[in-house]
């Protein structure tokens, strides 16, 4: 018996690349917020979502495992990397068993939900492991612009379809698992169709602050302004996932903090960190500002590289402590979730004073549409391009040598 699942195992391994070619033709289909809190209403469809899903799944899978293909052969050939790909070609095959079963079968759309369940726990660790992998790849071979520039562009595009497959997988555990019941009344799987933005943003502000406490002995003070232009007398709420909003709050205040104590380190007052959140008829808004000093202009995009920290490398396998900073992904990644349904994350450092970090989302849920990543010609040639000649002049890194020019002339 054994060795019989161990041949069917395998002839489905080898035709896993069939799969993942027929697959990647289809584009992913994004959901709007609204779309989600529909799929999670009173009338809610198990079978709609499950017939669903076991398309797009396999689609969104293999649009990545191809986008995999197109790192560098010697990333590739990363023990990490190889095991990440590992991880989406079992999941993708564990969902194509269920492509020929009947929705109409209950034990069918019992053993999905327990299929979902299992490949989200498999891919816990996709994160780390992507990161491990851009280590080892670092280490052995050393950084190249070119290369760089295209590791930076594939992951933000492998995270951001991360995100969205978590998003699918979870909405549908939580809301057909049976056994959950929803912590919210107004929640609809993650999602808070009233989500109190400053109740999340003051729960970060606490987390990040007996972060601060426990590293530094101190941390700066909070001071919130809310401006609902659309109802004065109301708090702000929104459609939202609060734990994505409670990510990136986290990180930035995590970030401010820091840089406020360290710039503060001689003085025995810190300056509070003021936040203003704004909902206008389109937009919500969010402006953390602190005065930690900011970073050199120049320096923005270096910030939300994947392989950029000023703080010590923490040991990845503690797991008993939170580290404050250190592996250099809490502005991409929260950066992904801002843009995830067609936000924004943006940093306004006025250098030798402090930073605004300000995010913008979108207020109204059928604007909310998640922002997916295709494999397709155009991202194949951006892999290519980044080869090529820049076409702005690229300034000297010499000093202009005046007097040979005017003698020139
Ligand atoms: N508010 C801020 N003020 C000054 N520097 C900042 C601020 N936010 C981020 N940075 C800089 O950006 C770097 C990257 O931040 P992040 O992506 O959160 O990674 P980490 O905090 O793990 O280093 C930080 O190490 C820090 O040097
Ligand atoms: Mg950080």
């Amino acid at each position: 018996m054994k060795f019989v699942r161990f041949m069917m195992r395998n002839a489905a391994l080898l035709n896993a690349p069939k799969h993942i070619d027929h697959y990647a033709k289809f584009s992913p289909s994004p959901l709007s917020m609204k779309q989600f809190l529909d799929f999670g209403s009173t009338n809610a469809c198990e079978k709609t979502s499950f017939s669903f899903l076991r398309q797009e799944l396999p689609v969104r899978l293999s649009n990545s495992l191809k986008e995999i293909n197109l790192l560098p052969d010697r990333m590739i050939m990363t023990p990490s990397v190889q095991l990440v790909h590992s991880w989406f070609v079992q999941s993708l095959l564990e969902i194509l068993q269920f492509q020929g079963m009947s929705p109409d079968d209950p034990s069918v759309l019992e053993e999905f939900v327990e299929a979902l369940v299992t490949i989200r726990n498999r891919h816990n660790d996709v994160v780390p492991t992507m990161a491990q992998g851009v280590i080892e790849y670092r280490d052995a071979y050393g950084e190249d612009h070119v290369t760089s520039q295209n590791i930076q562009y594939f992951l933000d595009r492998f995270y951001m379809s991360r995100i969205s497959i978590r998003m699918l997988i979870n909405q549908h555990t939580l809301i057909f698992d049976g056994t959950t019941k929803p912590g919210h009344p107004s929640s609809i799987g993650c999602i808070d169709s009233c989500c109190d933005v400053t109740e999340v943003i003051r729960d970060a502000y606490d987390c990040a602050k007996m972060l601060c406490e426990q590293y530094y002995l101190g941390s700066p003070e909070l001071e919130l302004k809310e401006i609902n232009a659309k109802n004065k007398s109301q708090p702000i709420q929104i459609s939202y996932v609060p734990s994505h909003l409670y990510h990136m709050v986290f990180e930035l205040f995590k970030n401010a903090m820091r840089a406020t104590v360290e710039n503060h380190e001689t003085r025995r007052t810190l300056p509070s960190i003021k936040v203003i959140v704004a909902l206008g008829t389109e937009d919500l808004s969010i402006k953390i500002s602190d005065q930690g000093g900011g970073v050199p202009f120049r320096k923005i995009d270096r910030l939300f590289s994947y392989m950029y920290s000023t703080a010590p490398r923490p040991n990845l396998g503690d797991h008993q402590r939170t580290p404050m900073a250190g592996f250099g992904y809490g502005l991409p990644i929260s950066r992904l979730y801002a843009r995830y349904f067609q936000g924004d994350l943006q940093l306004y450092p006025m250098e030798g004073y402090g930073t605004d970090a300000v995010i913008q989302l979108k207020a109204l849920s059928t604007d909310s549409i998640e922002k997916l990543p295709v494999f397709n010609k155009t991202a194949l040639r951006h892999y290519k391009v980044n080869q090529e000649a820049d076409d702005w002049c690229v300034p000297s890194k010499e000093p202009l040598n005046l007097a040979v020019y005017k003698a020139a002339k």
